[in-house]
């Protein structure tokens, strides 16, 4: 099966702990060698937004500070590469195009952030639909898609299975709502929507999870199934 799996930074790498993500690595490597065709998007987390709080104190505008932040999703990538060793590509792949190449060669491609504007969120949707991708795996710190956010209100209750039109009405509510933090952003889930890629959101603090999400299609989550 192919498998784009996105990590979000705040999963990944919350304070730089290398035992943390040699555990995402070997999960990977795990699925590799059950021979699962893979490809990896991780996102930049806290280290990504102290930087961008940071620099928009100094004056950058919206576009510097994302260009900041997917220079920190790339430090993230390095970090599971060097996890990785001789099975993923060398440098994370820095368009969509050398991602895809990657993969023809037979290595782990490790995404970060690609263009400004957009979230890592996006990317592994899109590099999902380029690769055509038999499932995506959104590893976040949340147990899947809510009604509301989970770490705001206790009552939200969670979606066991959404159709994509569905997952797009309801981030799009979310987004509406000022400070709202939806697990999967809108761009994302449009894409989604359009590639009618099978798709799973879950709580991937712990990476077990997302090796028997893809290898025994067993996850407590949030499954989104495309329209036939
Ligand atoms: P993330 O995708 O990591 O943000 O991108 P996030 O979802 O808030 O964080 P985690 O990792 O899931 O916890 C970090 C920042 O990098 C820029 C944006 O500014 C984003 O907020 N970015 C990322 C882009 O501009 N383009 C991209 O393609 C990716």
């Amino acid at each position: 099966m192919k498998v784009v799996v996105s990590i979000g930074g705040s999963v990944l790498a919350p304070n730089l702990e290398p035992d943390r993500v040699a555990e995402y690595a070997a999960t990977l490597q795990t699925l590799d060698e059950a021979g699962h065709t893979l490809g990896a998007v991780v996102g930049g987390g806290p280290t990504a937004r102290d930087y961008i709080e940071s620099a928009r104190e100094l004056g950058a505008n919206e576009i510097e500070l994302d260009q900041l932040g997917i220079a920190v999703t790339r430090l993230n990538g390095r970090l599971l590469i060097a996890a990785l060793d001789d099975r993923a590509a060398p440098t994370p792949a820095e368009s969509y195009e050398s991602g895809r190449e990657a993969i023809r060669r037979g290595d782990i491609p490790v995404l970060g952030g690609i263009v400004a504007a957009q979230t890592t969120d996006a990317v592994a949707a899109a590099f999902a639909e380029y690769v055509d991708a038999d499932l995506l795996v959104y590893a976040t710190s949340v147990a899947g898609v809510y009604d509301d956010d989970p770490k705001e209100d206790p009552e939200a209750t969670r979606f066991d299975h959404l159709t994509a039109s569905e997952l797009v009405d309801i981030i799009a509510g979310m987004e509406m709502a000022a400070g709202s933090n939806a697990p999967v952003d809108l761009l994302a889930a449009k894409v989604i929507e359009r590639a009618g890629i099978p798709t799973v959101v879950l709580d991937g603090t712990d990476p077990e999870r997302i090796r028997a999400a893809v290898a025994d299609r067993e996850f407590d989550g949030t499954e989104i199934v495309p329209e036939a």
